[in-house]
């Protein structure tokens, strides 16, 4: 076969290939180590220096020729594979995107973490306690006594397989982290203690299960003026009023003499706690005291040398309140409609503190 026939031929194969392996197998039919332009090419060391001159570059001609080709070709078919690949996948980018679902934190959980800030910024540290809690801690260290009307007021759970030496209950307020605090360590003490507590009741401001926080301060020449400050303080950080105007009822707790009720100034139009001649509305939002002398000396300390004040609230109002929430019960419902519109989303957490942070 003539060199120009040998061209002729292997070009028309690669112009007929339709895909790259196709293309391939023309590839190794000519160039491959058996293919027809090899042999040719070996050929050349059979041949006198005169032959060679002569067919020398007429071979090489053909090599490159046919190589050339083939490199053009190839790229001709992988980008006819691209263009088919790209129309077959096409995407619609103007399609809206399916975003992961994101959580957010439930409104007591935020009210939690903002009094722990607050209080934080006021030098208190986080107790905890166990929510099944004997009679003793939950009652009796607290100075409510078996035969107390007290005890009645506060709709116990008992657990009924109790051991005998100890009655258990669930909870029925925070307080027993105050005795459980003073127990384990020593004054002076500045704690609050947030947590779950049980009621057994029932309606639209009253869930079996809702969450308090406690606090107490134990320590020496502690006077109700400590107390009454360090309210005002927490009141306006956490409603953010400047000028809230709290009322401070004489009341009666069996833990604490005196025992206090407080009142935040609001305002039924905004629906908001308010500032000193926008009040038409007082509402009750903690109880607090001096720690009673026989609460001290039932945790070992002498009530001559060490005093103190506690106080308990009802987180749930308190995010009711501040974030005008109606329902107590949809608190606990876990309808994610409702923690969607009133969750928060993990970041921003309030503090009296923020100016002074970079
Ligand atoms: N434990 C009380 C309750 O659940 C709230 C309370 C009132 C706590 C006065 C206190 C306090 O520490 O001093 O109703």
């Amino acid at each position: 076969m003539s060199i120009d026939q040998l061209q002729a031929e292997t070009l028309a194969a690669i112009a007929a290939a339709t895909s790259p392996e196709a293309l391939e197998a023309v590839r190794v039919a000519a160039m491959g180590k058996q293919g027809s332009i090899t042999a040719l090419l070996k050929t050349l060391g059979g041949m006198s220096p005169d032959e060679r001159a002569v067919n020398g570059p007429a071979f090489n001609g053909l090599r490159e020729t046919v190589t050339a080709a083939l490199a053009a070709k190839k790229a001709a078919l992988d980008e006819a594979a691209l263009n088919a690949k790209l129309a077959a996948e096409q995407q619609d980018m103007t399609l809206p995107v399916a975003l992961p679902a994101a959580g957010s934190i439930h409104p007591v959980s935020q009210v939690m973490d903002e009094l722990a800030e607050i209080f934080a910024d006021l030098g208190f540290a986080v107790a905890d306690g166990p929510e099944i809690e004997d009679d003793w801690h939950n009652f009796s260290a607290l100075n409510i006594p078996e035969s107390h009307p007290a005890r009645a007021m506060h709709d116990t759970f008992y657990i009924a397989q109790s051991p005998p030496d100890a009655k258990l209950v669930l909870r029925t307020h925070t307080s027993p982290v105050q005795i459980r605090t003073m127990m384990a360590q020593k004054p002076p003490i500045r704690i609050i203690a947030p947590g779950r507590v049980y009621r057994s009741d029932s309606d639209a401001t009253h869930t079996p299960m809702f969450h308090q926080i406690e606090g107490l301060v134990i320590d020496k020449g502690i006077t109700l003026a400590h107390l009454r400050w360090t309210l005002e303080t927490f009141i306006k950080a956490f409603f953010e009023v400047d000028d809230v105007v709290l009322r401070f009822r004489p009341s009666y707790f069996p833990f604490t003499e005196p025992s206090v009720e407080v009142d935040v100034g609001y305002n039924s139009k905004t629906g908001k706690p308010a500032g000193a001649g926008q009040v038409d509305k007082w509402l009750e939002v903690l109880g607090s005291g001096m720690v009673h002398p026989r609460v001290i000396e039932a945790c070992g300390l002498d009530p001559n040398e060490w005093q103190g004040f506690a106080f308990g609230t009802g987180v749930d109002r308190l995010a009711m309140l501040k974030y005008g929430l109606t329902d107590l019960r949809a608190f606990f419902d876990g309808d994610i409609k409702w923690l969607k519109h009133n969750g928060f989303s993990a970041f921003d957490l309030p503090s009296i503190s923020a100016g002074a942070n970079p």
